[in-house]
């Protein structure tokens, strides 16, 4: 039986990769794309299977189209102040629209207490989930590999140097990658419902660690240079809003202590294969790097 999936944010670092994952599966997947930005989406419409559809959160009348025959929602939204509301409007649209099965991706440490920022939207919209009665999976990741590439790409590329508030704190960045793969297995094999999986690589790093990875891999000197925390923000606060600053300071923070250095391997036992490492994933972006 056929299976209509949609997708929203499926231009994003995650939303391409489970877009591109789904794609290769043949007849019985059709790929709804919810595209922000048609012209983002250009690459994605080239992929078997997928028909893409315009979606802006801030206007539910474009959720329309969206959720027309939708058997299943993997749902991700922005790094935004609106994301709670949009989740919400997503969801009640989900509950109307029929669908079976909501795949939330969600972050590491999403209902700690007391929690920071990121965590505790995470957390509500998750029990926003939880109370519409439609079956979930949250995806909980640690911090992505890709923010490497996506945001100190070009600080390597240019200085050999990139920079965070984290000192000797660990992280177990996940490839982006691994997350498509679960997403993929849990959208289509049967057992995941109501459950919520904690997706990380397979080893917590130190900044120091990656940038002595990614020397070897590049064959050019990278370093960290850790960064006081005031420093950081007021650097911070000229790239972006003082709340996404605050935000991203309270990840790092709990870096900083040693609190993101948990290790799961969730990955190895719904995909049957081992995650990628950072040195695996620096290697094939490597072009990001040099
Ligand atoms: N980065 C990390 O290390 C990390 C770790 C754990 C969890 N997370 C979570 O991952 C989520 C973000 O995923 P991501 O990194 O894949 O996102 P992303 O790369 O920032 O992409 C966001 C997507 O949302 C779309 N979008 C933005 N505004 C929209 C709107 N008004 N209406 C409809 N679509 C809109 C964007 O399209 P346009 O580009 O066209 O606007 C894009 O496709 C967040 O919830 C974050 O908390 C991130």
């Amino acid at each position: 039986m056929q299976t209509t999936i949609l997708i929203t944010g499926a231009t994003g670092t995650v939303g391409r990769e489970v877009v591109k994952e789904l794609s290769v599966l043949g007849e019985d997947v059709r790929i709804r794309a919810g595209v922000h930005s048609v012209v983002k989406g250009e690459n994605l419409k080239r992929l078997p299977g997928v028909e893409l559809v315009e979606v802006e959160f801030d206007e539910p009348e474009s959720l329309e189209a969206a959720f027309t025959h939708i058997d299943k929602l993997f749902l991700i939204t922005p790094f935004t102040e609106n994301q709670v509301a949009w989740c919400k409007t997503l969801v009640d649209k989900a509950k109307s629209s029929g669908v079976k099965h909501i795949v939330k991706l969600s972050a590491l440490g999403a209902g700690s207490e007391p929690g920071i920022t990121l965590g505790n939207w995470h957390r509500e919209m998750e029990q926003y989930i939880e109370e519409s009665g439609i079956p979930y999976t949250f995806l909980r990741p640690a911090s992505f590999m890709q923010n490497f590439s996506n945001y100190s790409g070009e600080s390597i590329k240019q200085q050999g140097k990139f920079y965070q508030p984290t000192g000797e704190g660990k992280a177990g960045y996940v490839d982006v990658n691994d997350i498509a793969k679960v997403a993929v297995q849990v959208l289509l094999t049967e057992g995941h419902e109501n459950k919520i999986y904690t997706l990380t690589g397979p080893e917590a790093l130190s900044n120091a660690e990656i940038a002595q990875i990614l020397s070897e891999v590049t064959n050019n000197e990278v370093s960290f240079v850790d960064v006081p925390e005031d420093a950081a923000r007021q650097v911070m606060v000229e790239q972006m809003p003082g709340w996404m600053a605050d935000a991203m300071l309270e990840l790092y923070a709990l870096q900083r202590a040693g609190q993101a250095s948990t290790v799961d391997n969730t990955i190895e036992i719904v995909t049957g294969d081992k995650p990628n490492t950072f040195r695996d994933f620096a290697l094939t972006h490597k072009s990001a790097f040099c």
